[in-house]
């Protein structure tokens, strides 16, 4: 019976990774900015995170020195601030609601030119599954052994079913 309800407290445990996630924009309030060298940029913050559906950026900056527009990716490229998707002050939330890549550029002329810009990529639910248990403070390697390929959401369920089975097996060994 003990071993049961620690099992539940494990899944939710796992489970609790998948919840959605607030990214603050370059990990700092006054991140964004014209970046000080190519490694402080914000797409070199972006590499590093990983971002799934449902999670949000956030920006903390004071609004009235700067703005964020969502535009395409040739808006992107050419620095075009003329014709955002969406353009956005201070105290920003944007939610990442479907997979793929995110264009964002500073609305101040002159600084998208100096690399205030941030390409942010957002996963598939099939990273996810991947990422919901990779997290798990275990010696354990998963990739490509105990959970078996799958697609679709219906599966998800049960690979991570599994996953937290042999997880939970291995912790009690
Ligand atoms: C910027 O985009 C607008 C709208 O798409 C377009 O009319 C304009 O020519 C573009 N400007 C430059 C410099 O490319």
């Amino acid at each position: 019976m003990a071993g049961f309800s620690r099992a539940l407290v494990l899944l939710c445990f796992f489970f609790s990774f998948s919840e959605a996630r607030d990214h603050l924009v370059g990990g700092k309030a006054d991140a964004w900015k014209i970046p000080s060298s190519e490694s402080d940029s914000l797409n070199q913050w972006a590499e590093k995170s990983r971002f799934l559906i449902g999670d949000s950026l956030v920006w903390k900056h004071d609004g009235n020195k700067d703005s964020v527009l969502q535009v395409t990716k040739k808006d992107y490229v050419t620095c075009n601030n003329s014709s955002p998707i969406e353009a956005y002050n201070g105290n920003t939330k944007v939610k990442l609601e479907r997979p793929g890549p995110f264009y964002f550029i500073s609305g101040v002329e002159g600084h998208c030119e100096n690399g205030q810009k941030l390409i942010v990529v957002v996963m598939s639910e099939k990273h996810r599954r991947f990422m919901t248990i990779s997290p798990a403070p275990s010696p354990v390697e998963f990739e490509g052994t105990a959970i078996a390929p799958a697609s679709g959401a219906a599966s998800l369920k049960g690979s991570l079913m599994v996953a937290s089975g042999v997880l939970i097996g291995v912790v009690w060994m």
